[in-house]
């Protein structure tokens, strides 16, 4: 009796023990699924024209049917974060990184992709997280609300680098290389790119002035054309009308 007591008592801690390890991993296995969503969220293809002069901005925000008609590169970046670009976009951006890296080859710098693509859960999470880090005010110049972030169009990148074998991933570390910039957006009219948040702009783009924000506008032609007259993309799009 005294036996089958014992017997019962580590049947009954093993059954508990068993519930216990598939709930931690059950709950576990969701938060990761939960990541994987978010981060898998961008759509992979399209079946129409790309309209690479589409103004999206704190006042504009992402056509309805954007999703439907672009394309999207799938990439890894080093910090081992997807990163889903425009296909002309990231054509472009390769070419770019190329040429930077040549010229920066004595100092060994690596161009990498923080982000392209984000869904509006994903521009949520970013306001989220700026707030609770640099306080509203910050995150009133420096991140869209969801839904009119130019980063829902995927044409917009932003940049940061590895320095020989350091990463300068945080914004307030990427400002500190502006000789490192300097080559960067030299470059960037040359590949289709402009610079989106110049500095002394902010009254136009509404947004601080980003270093790492590039926006690529479907060719060098144009990205030279507005580069060579100074505008802003609000400033070119309003004087075509
Ligand atoms: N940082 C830019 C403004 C964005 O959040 O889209
Ligand atoms: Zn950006």
């Amino acid at each position: 009796m005294k036996k089958r007591k014992t017997k019962l008592v580590w049947l009954t801690a093993a059954v508990i023990a068993a519930a216990l390890a598939l709930c931690a991993c059950s709950g576990q296995g969701e938060a990761a699924d939960e990541k994987k969503a978010a981060q898998k969220e961008a759509p992979v293809s399209g079946d129409t024209e790309v309209d690479y002069m589409v103004l999206v901005n704190f006042e504009n925000p992402l056509p309805d049917d954007w999703l439907d008609r672009v394309k999207f590169h799938a990439g890894i970046n080093s910090v081992g974060d997807d990163v889903f670009t425009e296909t002309g976009a990231h054509d472009a951006y390769l070419k770019l990184k190329d040429d930077v890296e040549k010229e920066l080859s004595d100092r060994k710098v690596t161009l990498e992709l923080d982000s392209a693509y984000r869904s509006e859960a994903a521009q949520q999470k970013i306001v989220d997280e700026f707030t609770e880090k640099y306080g509203e005010e910050y995150v009133k110049k420096y991140v869209a609300a969801p839904g009119y972030s130019e980063h829902h169009t995927g044409l917009a990148l932003d940049l940061y680098f590895i320095v020989g074998d350091k990463t300068v991933y945080e914004n307030e570390d990427l400002v500190q290389y502006p000789e490192i910039w300097e080559v960067i957006h030299k470059r960037l009219p040359e590949y289709g790119f402009i610079l989106r948040y110049p500095e002394g702009r902010e009254d136009i783009t509404g947004a601080n002035y980003e270093p790492w924000h590039i926006r690529y506008v479907g060719s060098p032609e144009t990205a030279k054309d507005i580069t060579e007259k100074g505008l802003t993309l609000e400033e070119y799009l309003a004087d075509k009308k």
